[in-house]
């Protein structure tokens, strides 16, 4: 009963205090977070690409990434690439990253299972899966088909509103087409989750983050603001991906950095929102979950 009240009163000042933000609970990253990348077997990479963020393949050796030029770190914890700003990490690296990989693997898998998993879809089926064009306001949208992204699409809301889009068959970005936000609305806020796979096409433009059980394609000089996590391989193409909570920078130093950059993120952020980036390092927690 008291434990009832308490839940009541915290939605309570949860809802006064930020009743504007729609759609669903953020889906929950974890340690996946700082990955602009994470796959569990392969990259591939067509140069030259420009990625903000990790790059890590969880059960792979320096083999299962291929033209990223890398450069193995003196603490042999993990390589650097010129076409990287952030880390690129294999399972056979020096410890701690295997544990840091295996770790950020569980969390996407979490992570991929939440987003799929969400009931109560606003939106099911929404123009049979051939997206033609259109604004799509915050929610849930379920398709138990494949999705073709076939027109330019805008998503529009504050930057506190979320979309989880789940696809039950592959997903498909035709050529030049454009997904852009507006009124404020942020990438991190934006969830792809696909069960099957993820074809980009080229000359895209594409927001938010994707959580893919099949391969992830990406053709040439596509633009994705936002992180590509995939239970398999992922192949770009000269490809720009700029993960909104991943890492910048190799060194040791950039961590800090990276903490500030979380800690001030929340600083200035809605109120709904509590971090605390000494418990885990990198990691902003939402209090509404
Ligand atoms: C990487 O792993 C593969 C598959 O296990 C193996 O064939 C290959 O020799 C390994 N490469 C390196 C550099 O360790």
């Amino acid at each position: 009963m008291h434990t009832a009240h308490l839940k009541i009163a915290a939605g309570l000042l949860a809802t006064i205090g930020c009743s504007l933000a729609a759609g669903p609970a953020p889906v929950v990253l974890g340690s996946a977070k700082t990955f602009a990348i994470l796959a569990n077997t392969r990259v591939f990479n067509t140069p030259t690409s420009a990625i903000t963020g990790d790059v890590g393949v969880a059960s792979g050796n320096i083999s299962s990434l291929s033209n990223f030029g890398l450069v193995r770190d003196a603490s042999q914890q993990f390589s650097t690439s010129a076409q990287v700003n952030g880390r690129v990490m294999v399972g056979t690296d020096d410890a701690p990253t295997p544990q840091l990989l295996a770790g950020a693997a569980v969390d996407m898998q979490a992570a991929f299972t939440d987003a799929m998993g969400r009931p109560g879809a606003d939106f099911v089926g929404l123009q049979n899966g051939r997206i033609v064009g259109g604004n799509l306001v915050p929610g849930i949208y379920e398709w138990t088909t494949a999705v073709t992204i076939a027109g330019d699409i805008t998503l529009t809301g504050s930057s506190t509103d979320t979309w989880i889009f789940q696809i039950s068959g592959s997903f498909n970005q035709e050529t030049n087409m454009r997904i852009t936000l507006a009124g404020g609305a942020l990438p991190q806020n934006v969830i792809w989750a696909i069960e099957g796979i993820v074809t980009i096409g080229a000359n895209t433009l594409l927001q938010g983050n994707i959580l893919a059980t099949g391969n992830v394609e990406v053709g040439a000089n596509a633009v994705h603001n936002g992180c590509i996590y995939a239970l398999t391989t992922v192949e770009l193409n000269m490809a720009t991906i700029s993960c909104p909570g991943g890492r910048r920078g190799a060194s040791p130093a950039d961590d800090d950095i990276h903490t500030g950059m979380c800690r001030n993120f929340n600083s200035n952020s809605v109120c709904d929102r509590v971090c605390d980036c000494r418990v885990r390092k990198f990691e902003c927690f939402d209090s509404r979950r």
